[in-house]
């Protein structure tokens, strides 16, 4: 072969795998992107709680939204559900989406029986070190990973102890969930008669005047794929409620805002929405 032919071979054999590389190294990323995209958003929810679990509630505008919710609590026992003379009486909070349990430590001393559910296994280690801390047995205290709005995961909880719950709270959480009314529906099934749902969670910006959390565009916030929704307005936490079956809804909000960073959108304004199962 003359020199001038096997050049040509060699440049297009060049040529060639060059435009391979390049096909493959396309399909190794819309591969990738796929597969990031089609997790649910518990999936994402369960990842990025994993990962923070041990760190999240040492960032200090969390330590203050923490004082203001624990105090808020405090104050507001009866409201929530708390007897106001519970005697020897049994009282079962369950804790949903408990995080590391810094609510349900607060609530400790008012309630008998505290179970928590998170969907990230590394919160739930945080939940029971916390238990552990404060001297509470895995009966007084545990939590379980899980999640009521999958069906494998809430087949799993059908033992009666995650059932006839006197209080149930969900602080921060319902902003992660797509299907909030399903949610509350869930909650409401594991109600004893007469027991309190609280919820827990942000103002919608265009009710409360805060600027909104930038969950869209350049400046988005880092665990936007977390977030389904930017807060709830005093309506559709009050329908969400009653279309549960609940009676006695109200929400309350926090006399202050809380300080969030600018990233997150600046202050942001807490509600306390609670409602009871009807007595049997
Ligand atoms: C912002 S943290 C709040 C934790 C705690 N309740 C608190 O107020 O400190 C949100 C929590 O919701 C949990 N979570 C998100 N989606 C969930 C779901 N579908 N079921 C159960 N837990 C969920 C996360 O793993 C995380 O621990």
């Amino acid at each position: 072969m003359s020199s001038t032919g096997s050049r040509f071979h060699t440049s297009f054999a060049w040529g060639f795998l060059a435009i391979i590389t390049v096909l493959v190294g396309l399909y190794a990323k819309v591969a990738f992107v796929n597969t990031e995209s089609h997790k649910s958003l518990g999936q994402h929810n369960a990842e990025h709680f994993d990962n923070v679990a041990s760190s999240a509630y040492e960032v200090e505008w969390v330590r203050k939204l923490a004082k203001q919710i624990t105090a808020f609590l405090q104050e507001n026992t009866e409201w929530l559900g708390v007897p106001a003379e519970s005697g020897d009486c049994e009282l079962k909070l369950l804790d949903y989406a408990c995080g590391n349990g810094i609510y349900s430590k607060v609530l400790a001393p008012y309630v008998t029986k505290l179970r928590g559910i998170d969907i990230s296994g590394r919160m739930i280690e945080e939940y029971n070190a916390t238990a552990q801390s404060v001297g509470l047995s895995p009966e007084q205290m545990r939590g379980v990973q899980g999640d009521l709005l999958d069906d494998e995961s809430a087949a799993k909880l059908q033992d009666p102890e995650f059932f006839g719950f006197d209080i149930v709270i969900m602080s921060m959480a319902l902003h992660h969930v797509e299907d909030t009314g399903k949610m509350i529906r869930k909650f409401a099934e594991r109600l004893a008669p007469g027991g309190t749902v609280l919820i827990i969670d942000w103002v919608t910006p265009s009710e409360s005047g805060c600027r909104s959390m930038p969950l869209h565009g350049r400046e988005k916030i880092p665990m936007r794929h977390t977030i389904a929704h930017m807060g709830f307005t005093k309506q559709e936490m009050l329908d969400m409620l009653s279309h549960a079956g609940l009676v006695d809804g109200e929400v309350k909000w926090l006399n202050e805002r809380s300080e969030m960073p600018e990233d997150f959108g600046g202050p942001q304004q807490l509600f306390f929405a609670r409602a009871k199962k009807p007595s049997a």
